[in-house]
């Protein structure tokens, strides 16, 4: 199979649908060694595959979802970054009435996707940069692990707080990295989980859930 390949044959084909760490409700497909990757993305491709791997942020906040059903029941969720899909995905099961799971990647859109599917729950999964834009039309925007990268956070983070003015609810997860604006959020709760890069031997992370 070759960089143009159809994206949905190459996650089936080439990846693993396994239960994501820490949330067995949910299984994704999931990247190995074996997966050659770059295959599908491209040699020269300089955007991460976030979508094949488990971040701690959109786990323990996945976590935090299913644990507690009330967060999302009866609501409209927004997914922002959503990678594998997962946080969405907890939401969906957990009794969202509409998740938009939103990212840049066109390829975490078909991930998600496909996710959702292999999971049984319905999202739309959407491919946009609504930083820029007006509030969406939402009750919960859910936000795992995009505090990563310090230029990222300071686009986030505005486009957060414009949304808790229009009466939009906001919850992070994250593991505590760098870029987090601390002094903006309140913690809810914390669960170790695994983070995808860590040493298998290692620790899990002691990682938040977040209200801003
Ligand atoms: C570290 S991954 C986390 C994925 C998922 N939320 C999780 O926790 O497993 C960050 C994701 O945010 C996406 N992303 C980066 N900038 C974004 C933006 N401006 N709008 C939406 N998604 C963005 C990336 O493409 C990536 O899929």
């Amino acid at each position: 199979m070759t960089k143009n390949s159809e994206p949905r044959a190459f996650i089936t084909q080439y990846m693993r649908l396994l239960p994501a760490p820490s949330v067995p409700e949910i299984s994704l497909y999931t990247a190995h060694p074996g997966s050659g990757l770059w295959r599908l993305l491209g040699r020269d491709n300089d955007t991460p595959p976030y979508w094949a791997y488990h971040w701690a942020g959109g786990t323990v906040l996945a976590r935090y979802i299913l644990d507690r059903p009330e967060t999302v029941a009866g609501k409209r969720v927004i997914d922002l970054g959503t990678g594998s899909g997962i946080v969405g995905i907890a939401a969906a099961q957990s009794g969202a009435i509409r998740v938009v799971a939103i990212d840049i990647d066109p390829l975490a859109v078909v991930a998600t996707s496909l996710n959702a599917e292999r999971n049984g729950v319905t999202l739309h999964a959407v491919c946009a940069d609504i930083l820029t834009g007006p509030p969406p039309q939402a009750d919960l925007i859910l936000v795992g692990d995009l505090f990563y990268a310090p230029s990222l956070a300071e686009a986030v983070l505005p486009f957060l707080k414009m949304c808790r003015s229009a009466d939009i609810d906001v919850l992070i997860g994250d593991p505590g990295r760098e870029p987090l604006p601390r002094a903006d959020l309140q913690l809810l709760a914390n669960y170790p989980v695994a983070d995808f890069g860590d040493p298998c031997e290692s620790a899990p992370r002691i990682s938040g859930v977040y209200a801003l």
